[in-house]
């Protein structure tokens, strides 16, 4: 797993917790150094090993641990990746685009980078389904970085975002939908 990712999540535990629950999760985890290189690629054993331990520590679910994390993510790849943005893009446009333009960028960049496949169908200017396809099982970071899209956007008020299977399989399937503006968001989809 890209480089960055870890920088960030390295970031993420020590400004939602703080720098010895840092250090204390790396030695829980096994693993040699706290410190990672942005144009590295690590093994997806230790993402695995911090995000299990971290949870072990916290009592959060890993699941919960990781839409919160991709939620956190969204504004630094946003920034990372703000060449490829379209200006009008909102929400729903940005994950109908990820596939051809980040995600193929990301490939583009390191012959290690594995972002995961993102089928996605637009069913109308509101509403689209996602596929996500990964051996890393990462759906709820998927789940997470949509909400993340979302507050980013300044949609997070009408974006209903379901995984329809489990967040845990290979493929996970995402629909996701945005209300029209000044509706409640109740009930299901
Ligand atoms: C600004 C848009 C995006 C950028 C710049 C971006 C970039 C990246 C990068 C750099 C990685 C690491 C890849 C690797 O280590 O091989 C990654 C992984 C990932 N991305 Fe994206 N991404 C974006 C949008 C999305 C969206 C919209 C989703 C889901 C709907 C998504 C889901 C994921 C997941 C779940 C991973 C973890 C790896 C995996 O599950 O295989 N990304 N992305």
């Amino acid at each position: 797993m890209h480089g960055t990712v870890f920088i960030l999540l390295k970031r993420y535990v020590q400004t939602q917790y703080d720098h010895s629950t840092w250090v204390r999760l790396v030695e829980a985890a096994g693993l040699t150094s706290g410190d990672f290189d942005h144009k590295e690629v690590y093994p997806d054993e230790h993402m695995y090993a911090l995000v299990g331990k971290a949870a072990q520590m916290t009592g959060v679910p890993a699941n919960e641990l990781h839409e919160k994390f991709g939620e956190y993510l969204v504004p630094d790849l946003m920034y990372m990746y703000q060449k490829l943005i379209q200006p009008n893009w909102k929400t729903l446009d940005m994950i109908e685009h990820t596939e051809n333009t980040m995600h193929k960028k990301v490939r583009s960049e390191h012959a290690k980078n594995s972002p995961p496949v993102l089928h996605v169908v637009r069913h109308s200017p509101d509403k689209l389904e996602i596929t996500y396809v990964s051996q890393r099982r990462m759906g709820a970071l998927a789940v997470g970085i949509v909400r993340g899209l979302a507050t980013y956007f300044d949609e997070a008020d009408r974006i209903v975002v379901e995984p329809e299977t489990s967040e845990n399989g290979e493929r996970v399937l995402i629909r996701v939908q945005r209300l029209p503006a000044g509706l409640p968001r109740v009930g299901s989809m």
